[in-house]
């Protein structure tokens, strides 16, 4: 009876596959209502045809639409809700931080720099002595370091410490590799300071390196202003200030025009118009001089670092400060909370 064939028809639609269902019913040669029309209209007496046409017209009403419901009333059918929100599997972002670390990396491997690595706990000697920084100079009182316990008993050199910038990178490359360097150094770097909206005891520093022959100070100029246009865009302006590195000599620190208010004048440049980036500086001989001892003491060629014969420039820029200014961030903390509220805005 047309009863039964419309139960068929709600429960074979229930099923997933829309196709099969259209074959079985509206098939042009073996589907079910061409079988029924051939079957039950045309030997119908005539009296009967009407009411088996309107039934035959209902039944084929019925699987046309039931071909057009929506996957909601499929789904109800089944037993599923698919309004409810769905399993959502969150990938992972890359962190604010790294994007900023990774683009100022980018930046100067497009100049022939590569990236060089070294460790954080590090010692004595990398962190400061080869770098300039005498013992009991009060030069290290900048440095806010943090000591690991118990090295009292070893030789001042290698007594270890969490380092307080990514130099001593500079220094391991130099005492294992010959000139012409180009070297990017990013990375994590700890000093004792205490935590407010703009300093964090862990941050992350970006130093860069160039050792060749006649390298000179226009060439420093020249790359920085290269890479500050590079990353906060070309209209960006920099200037240089004389400056203080024990491992630098001449040593500057490098101004930016205010990417927010083009150096006009606003809240966030506190209206000089122009935002600190970066340290920066010539390499001083003393380091080279410190480099070709070390070379020497290690049984490597110790020639390669005469100070009289090559020269080089070197800077170092906090990640964080950059970050922040790229995404008007005014809170360091940010950066290590975890609030996926703040990370989210990052995908
Ligand atoms: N190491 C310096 C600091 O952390 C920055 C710097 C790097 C300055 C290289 C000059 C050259 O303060």
């Amino acid at each position: 009876s047309f009863a039964v064939l419309a139960e068929e028809v709600r429960t074979t639609a229930a099923g997933a596959d829309a196709e099969a269902f259209r074959l079985l019913w509206l098939g042009r040669k073996q589907g079910r209502l061409k079988l029924i029309s051939e079957a039950w209209l045309k030997q119908a007496p005539a009296e009967a045809r009407k009411p088996l046409g309107i039934r035959f017209n209902q039944l084929k009403q019925q699987i046309e639409q039931s071909l057009e419901a929506p996957a909601a009333k499929i789904a109800a059918a089944q037993g599923l809700d698919i309004s409810l929100p769905g399993l959502t599997r969150t990938p992972g972002i890359p962190h604010p931080l790294l994007t900023a670390m990774d683009r100022v990396v980018e930046v100067f491997h497009h100049l022939g720099y590569s990236t060089q690595l070294g460790p954080q706990v590090e010692s004595d000697f990398y962190n400061f002595e080869a770098l300039n920084f005498p013992e009991n100079h009060p030069a290290r009182d900048t440095q806010d370091t943090l000591q690991v316990a118990h090295q009292q008993s070893k030789p001042s050199r290698d007594r270890l410490l969490m380092r307080t910038h990514t130099s001593p990178v500079q220094i391991r490359t130099m005492v294992s590799q010959a000139p012409p360097l180009r070297i990017v150094i990013p990375g994590k770097v700890h000093r004792n300071d205490a935590a407010d909206a703009t300093h964090s005891p862990i941050f992350h520093q970006v130093e860069g390196l160039c050792v060749d022959t006649n390298v000179t100070f226009s060439d420093l100029k020249g790359t920085l202003d290269h890479a500050m246009r590079a990353l906060f865009g070309s209209a960006v302006k920099t200037r240089f200030f004389p400056s203080f590195f024990p491992f630098t000599e001449p040593s500057a620190d490098v101004q930016i025009s205010c990417i927010f208010c083009g150096g006009k004048g606003c809240r966030k440049c506190k209206h000089s118009g122009w935002i600190e980036l970066l340290g920066c500086g010539m390499v001083d001989p003393a380091v080279f001089q410190a480099v070709t001892e070390e070379r020497r003491r290690l049984g490597l060629d110790p020639s390669p670092y005469d100070p009289a014969r090559i020269s080089g420039f070197a800077f170092g820029m906090g990640v964080e400060r950059i970050a922040m200014i790229l995404h008007g961030v005014s809170d360091i903390g940010q950066f290590y909370s975890g609030d996926m509220r703040f990370l989210e805005q990052f995908s």
